[in-house]
């Protein structure tokens, strides 16, 4: 697969990387399906794995879907040492509701957890899951430079941010990397300028939700523009999008999500789909209901 940087001073990873959370929230397969889906997309390409400690259905089983990954990577056997699990500290999820809380101490406390969820001495993509309104954004970003500077994390990351937060973050520790939405129904990142300033400054900008996200994304297949042009292709609607997010800019690095191997496989394939520069401006002025 193509290679794309993680962000300055962080190594490359596989242009398309793999989300985990749809193996652990509602709807989830077995564990040995989930564990098989995450072999199938680390087979196929994928070295960006992305979890957080929120992926699960309550605060009651925080870290599941770390430990599935973890538990996915000790049973792998190819080579580890090229993949690079981000993670996410900074929201909770009190019965099932997802909430955030940036609080310093929560922030060393969730850490301590993912490390010990993900078996490793130190995490090498720690993102800010998202800003917390109730928390100076400053104090949240300075406890993971206080971790980056303890040792217990290699990269800091930024989730669900905006220019002037990459910039504020960028004042109190190096940032590597900024996960946001985006996908034609959401092309927000575009026209604020999260993806120009990840640009200027090298950051990898991780594309969440790439293909709509879970609901939406059932909308694809029936879509005028992205199924001509998935038929011309040979490709399916889901490629066709991630291709399109892929070509936004060279620092996007599109996580798709994925319950099944063959889904994750097919997501993937996004990396090697090249549509022309006409192709991706209907795609760019195509209408894309929210609704
Ligand atoms: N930072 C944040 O706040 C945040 C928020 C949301 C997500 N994320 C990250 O981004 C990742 C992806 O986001 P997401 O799950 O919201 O959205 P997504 O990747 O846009 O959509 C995932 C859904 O698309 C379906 N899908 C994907 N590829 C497919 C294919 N080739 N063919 C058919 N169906 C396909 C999957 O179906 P099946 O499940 O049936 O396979 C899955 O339900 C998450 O795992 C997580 O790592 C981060």
């Amino acid at each position: 697969m193509r290679q794309r940087r993680l962000g300055p001073d962080a190594p490359e990873v596989g242009a398309v990387g793999y989300g985990g959370m749809h193996l652990s929230i509602e709807d989830r397969p077995s564990a040995a399906e989930a564990v098989r889906t995450i072999h199938a997309a680390l087979d196929h390409g994928a070295t960006l794995l992305d979890t957080a400690d929120v992926y699960c259905l309550d605060d009651a089983e925080l870290g599941h879907n770390e430990r599935l990954v973890a538990r996915a990577l000790r049973e792998w056997p190819g080579d580890r040492d090229r993949i690079v699990i981000a993670t996410k500290g900074g929201m909770t999820r009190p019965a099932g509701r997802w909430e955030r809380d940036g609080r310093p101490e929560h922030l060393r406390a969730a850490c301590e957890r993912s490390l010990r969820a993900l078996g490793v001495d130190r995490i090498e993509l720690y993102q800010l899951h998202a800003p917390d309104p109730a928390v100076p954004f400053e104090e949240s970003v300075g406890a993971l430079a206080d971790l980056r500077a303890a040792g217990r994390i290699r990269h800091v990351g930024l989730s669900n941010v905006t220019v002037a937060q990459i910039d504020a973050a960028r004042r109190v520790v190096p940032i590597t990397s900024v996960q946001n939405r985006l996908n034609p129904f959401f092309p927000e990142s575009l026209a604020t300028g999260v993806v120009a300033r990840c640009e200027e400054h090298g950051l990898g900008f991780l594309a969440y939700s790439p293909v709509g996200g879970g609901r939406l994304n059932r909308k694809l297949p029936s879509h005028p523009v992205v199924s001509a042009i998935a038929r011309d292709h040979g490709a399916s609607p889901h490629a066709v999008v991630i291709a399109w997010v892929l070509a936004q800019s060279p620092v996007v690095i599109p996580i798709p999500s994925a319950r099944t191997p063959a889904h994750a496989i097919d997501a993937l394939g996004a990396a090697e789909l090249v549509l022309t520069p006409a192709e991706l401006d209907r795609i760019g002025v195509a209408e894309f209901s929210r609704a």
